[in-house]
């Protein structure tokens, strides 16, 4: 069963959730669809039992960061995953420095870390793979020892391709798929789950089911109405 992650980014309004949520309601499947609300609305979800995530976790555990948000205090709210890395955190907030310490402290307290990748843009095959592997190697290198059992799940996504509407060509999409799988296998001798994220909509979706190697996807834009994120996980096998 492929994972369907929605990432609300900083989008929605209380009572657009409180819509969404009853507009969802028995149409999800719960077990392979995880939300990740922006974090006042965290517990609208998980009080309904529906697997909750956070966009990101501060790379503290306690201290005085202001603004900033400790992972046991999303774990209150009833989180289960978190996103480490994603680009527009590495962007907006210098997240480079911090991936493997954000992947460490998660993956302690039992939190699954979705680990965002991608390249900026479409270069040679050599500087894509070299690009990826650096991002690779950050976060996993120190935290080996507490990847285990699906707990750690890669988002690839490239960076020109998010909020653009545009995907990469499948065999593109293959080729890398199969080098992030690859090359964390045989470097780490670990199987990880890599998903696909950027511009998916229902246009492209039938496009990219048909891609194997993919093992679901994390949605932003599309997710945002439920009409088209429930007529899209229906497509979605
Ligand atoms: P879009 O689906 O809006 O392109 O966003 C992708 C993304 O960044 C999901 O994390």
């Amino acid at each position: 069963m492929k994972l369907i992650c929605a990432n609300f980014k900083m989008n929605l309004l209380e009572n657009d959730v409180l819509n969404y949520l009853k507009k969802i309601n028995n149409k999800i499947n719960k077990k392979n669809t995880i939300f990740f609300p922006s974090i006042p609305y965290i517990k609208l979800f998980s009080n309904k039992n529906y697997q909750v995530g956070s966009q990101d976790i501060s790379f503290l555990e306690f201290g005085s960061i202001t603004g900033d948000i400790s992972v046991n205090q999303l774990i209150e709210l009833g989180i289960t995953y978190t996103l480490v890395g994603h680009f527009e955190r590495r962007k907006y907030f210098d997240d480079d420095k911090y991936i493997s310490k954000k992947v460490k402290l998660a993956l302690k307290k039992n939190i699954k870390v979705i680990l965002c990748i991608g390249e900026s843009m479409k270069s040679s095959d050599e500087e894509i793979y070299n690009f990826l592997k650096d991002e690779i190697n950050e976060a996993l290198e120190n935290n080996l020892d507490l990847i285990k059992n699906d707990n750690l799940i890669i988002a690839y996504e490239p960076i020109w391709s998010i909020g653009s509407k545009v995907i990469p060509d499948n065999n593109y999409l293959i080729n890398t798929i199969s080098f992030i799988k690859d090359y964390i296998k045989n470097t780490y001798q670990k199987d990880i789950k890599v998903l696909y994220g950027g511009s998916v909509n229902l246009e492209n979706i039938d496009i990219l089911e048909k891609i194997k190697k993919i093992d679901g996807y994390l949605i932003g834009g599309t997710s945002l109405n439920y009409e088209d994120f429930l007529a899209l996980t229906k497509k979605i096998k």
